[in-house]
């Protein structure tokens, strides 16, 4: 039987991982994705054109590849039928490479009105969320009231659509939050009618027969593994599970069904959003990495907080996600720097620990090993590193004891070097 192989983000999120789907993905016969939603931002740059994906998986580009959107994802109607009319110039024979999960939970008008209420209210110690309605909707998800795809073409999709509504804007009722929803409402129904357009269907079948027939999948996940609900940073994390388990629940697969687990991690750290984020880089120096490396929100524009490589983070995303591989990005935003440095522990009370702490608080510090700096990364191949990228790249390796088999040092499809 084939395998599903998973590509994953080892740090908060924005690690490139839809730069590498698109790259893995002719060796594939079907993409799909297991959890996130609209919060997702998978950029792909190719023939120098630049392209944000959110919601649907990014083989979409490849034809004859099917793109599934799986049961554990939380699916935007409005969001997916922007991204329906953003694909028109492709010509791409959508109807027949995406299918999509009965079993998807819908994103309502009023899941993102909560999601905005919550935030509100939580003042300084807000999220910092997407404000996407993922939260929300995971909520009812786990309340046992969503909504999900399939029931879009039942006869009492209507009043379910209300019941839901009305218990939305009761909990609205109780905060300091202004709203008007018409508008929102008559986008959600026009979207409604371009999700009806595509297959809506136990997606676990198509998959678990597709495997049978030799078929290979390769999973996307979306945001990282340090967002995780249950091993991110709670409470600053998303509300799905986005480590390799999340692939089983959130495509009906089995555990004996996965293969490679691909790592995706940055050659340094962002994130998005509020939340601990120790090798931080404040000031001039996380300002110029920031500039150098584009690193302004896919999904909101927002500007990332830039900082140093994490080693004791990075193995603990590897030893959760049982990573097979590692591909390093963005290796070229390193570049001509003099020197820089990579957290290898974090102390507290004098007390040194390489795991990653249950809360990470002011009264933990990082301990930092600093490597020299490479001028460029202009090379064509994996064996014109220069003698410091190399070992910059073998430290990693020996610390975290995977293999990182491919190296990104450039936006375009081009600019991807794999270990020979
Ligand atoms: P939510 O998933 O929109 O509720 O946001 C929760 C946290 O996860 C916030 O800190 C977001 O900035 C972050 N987040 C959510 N999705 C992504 C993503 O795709 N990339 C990076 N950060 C994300």
């Amino acid at each position: 039987m084939a395998k599903v192989d998973i590509l994953l983000g080892l740090q908060w999120g924005d690690e490139g991982k839809g730069k590498v789907v698109d790259f893995l993905t002719p060796k594939y016969d079907i993409i799909a994705r297991f959890q996130g939603g609209p919060n997702a931002g998978h950029t792909l740059e190719f023939d120098g054109k630049k392209h944000v994906l959110h919601q649907i998986p990014s083989g979409i580009f490849h034809p004859g590849k099917m793109n599934v959107i799986g049961n554990g994802v939380v699916l935007d109607p409005v969001t997916f039928s922007r991204e329906i009319d953003g694909l028109k110039p492709y010509k791409l024979d959508l109807h027949n490479s995406l299918i999509i999960s009965g079993k998807a939970q819908l994103i309502i008008p009023t899941h993102r009105l909560l999601d905005q209420a919550y935030e509100k209210a939580k003042g300084e110690s807000k999220i910092g969320s997407t404000l996407r309605g993922i939260g929300p909707t995971y909520q009812d998800k786990m309340a046992r009231v969503g909504i999900r795809a399939a029931d879009i073409n039942e006869p009492d999709f209507e009043s379910r659509y209300n019941e839901l509504k009305k218990r939305h804007c009761e909990i609205l009722d109780h905060y300091d939050f202004d709203y008007s929803l018409d508008e929102w409402e008559n986008d959600f129904f026009a979207a409604l009618e371009v999700l009806r357009g595509f297959k809506i269907m136990n997606t676990e079948y198509y998959l678990n027969n597709s495997l049978k027939e030799g078929k290979s999948i390769l999973a996307e996940g979306a945001q990282g593994s340090l967002l995780d609900i249950d091993f991110g940073s709670y409470p600053f994390v998303t509300s799905s599970n986005t480590i390799s388990a999340g692939a089983c629940t959130g495509l009906g697969i089995s555990p004996k069904s996965i293969g490679e687990v691909f790592g995706i991690f940055k050659a340094y750290c962002t994130r998005v959003g509020s939340g601990p984020f120790p090798t931080e880089l404040h000031g001039q120096e996380g300002e110029e990495l920031r500039q150098k490396g584009r690193e302004f929100g896919a999904t909101t524009g927002r500007p990332r907080r830039c900082g140093w490589l994490d080693i004791p983070a990075l193995n603990y995303a590897v030893m959760l996600n049982g990573v097979t591989q590692l591909f390093m990005m963005k290796a070229d935003v390193l570049s001509g720097l003099d020197e820089l440095s990579m957290g290898t522990s974090y102390i507290r009370s004098e007390t040194e620990t390489f795991e990653f702490p249950v809360n990470f608080t002011s009264e933990w510090k990082v301990k930092y090993e600093v490597f020299k700096g490479w001028e460029n990364t202009s090379f064509k191949t994996y064996d014109d590193f220069p003698e410091s990228f190399r070992t910059y790249i073998q430290y990693i390796e020996e610390t975290i004891g995977v293999p990182i088999n491919l190296v990104s040092v450039g936006p375009d499809r081009k600019d991807t070097l794999l270990k020979s």
